[in-house]
């Protein structure tokens, strides 16, 4: 394993570790597709990514490997999290290109500035009522990534997983 996937396996390993000792409330699930996230996002040259739900930082740090100079900002509102997140990003020398917002996303998405290229959510925020915003700070030919959408979408097939989702926003229509 190269010296970056091992610090991110790692991470990975911490998170189900911080998981398990959190106690029965803590939703910090390290998203299994990040590494497939962080190719897209370097197949797009990405400059600019939003991410909802930073857990203690796992999808953060491989999607800060995409580029050298991409720049992300990070929801997350237990401040268990953002510090152990951090701390990370700090240990691994990423935090000048991660800011942690420290807010509640429902509260703050309305006042980020659109356009991000790439934009995850991985929170569980409410889609029926944030879809049209976290659309809105997607740049159109960008790329929007939902956690838990599609199983929750009208007449889903049952045969299909219900897991992440990703939408590309056309950079036409017609
Ligand atoms: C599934 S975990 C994120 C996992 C992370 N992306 C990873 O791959 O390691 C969800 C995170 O979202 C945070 N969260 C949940 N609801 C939130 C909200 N309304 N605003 C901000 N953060 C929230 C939780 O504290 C938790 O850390």
């Amino acid at each position: 394993m190269n010296p970056a996937n091992q610090m991110h396996h790692d991470l990975f390993e911490r998170s189900l570790q911080h998981q398990a000792g959190h106690g029965n409330d803590c939703t910090v699930f390290p998203s299994p597709q990040a590494p497939l996230w962080a190719t897209i996002a370097s197949a797009m040259s990405v400059t600019r990514i939003l991410e909802i739900g930073c857990g203690i930082g796992y999808q953060t740090a491989c999607l800060a490997s995409a580029t050298a100079e991409c720049l992300i900002e990070t929801i997350e509102n237990d401040p268990v999290h953002a510090d152990l997140a951090q701390g990370e990003f700090e240990r691994l020398a990423l935090s000048d290109r991660i800011t942690i917002l420290r807010y509640d996303a429902e509260s703050l998405l309305p006042n980020l500035d659109a356009p991000y290229d790439l934009v995850i959510e991985d929170a569980g925020i409410d889609y029926d009522k944030w879809l049209p915003e976290l659309t809105r700070l997607t740049r159109p030919g960008g790329v929007l990534i939902t956690s838990n959408l599609a199983g929750k979408l009208p007449n889903w097939d049952p045969r299909l997983p219900t897991e992440a989702m990703m939408i590309v926003r056309p950079q036409f229509s017609y």
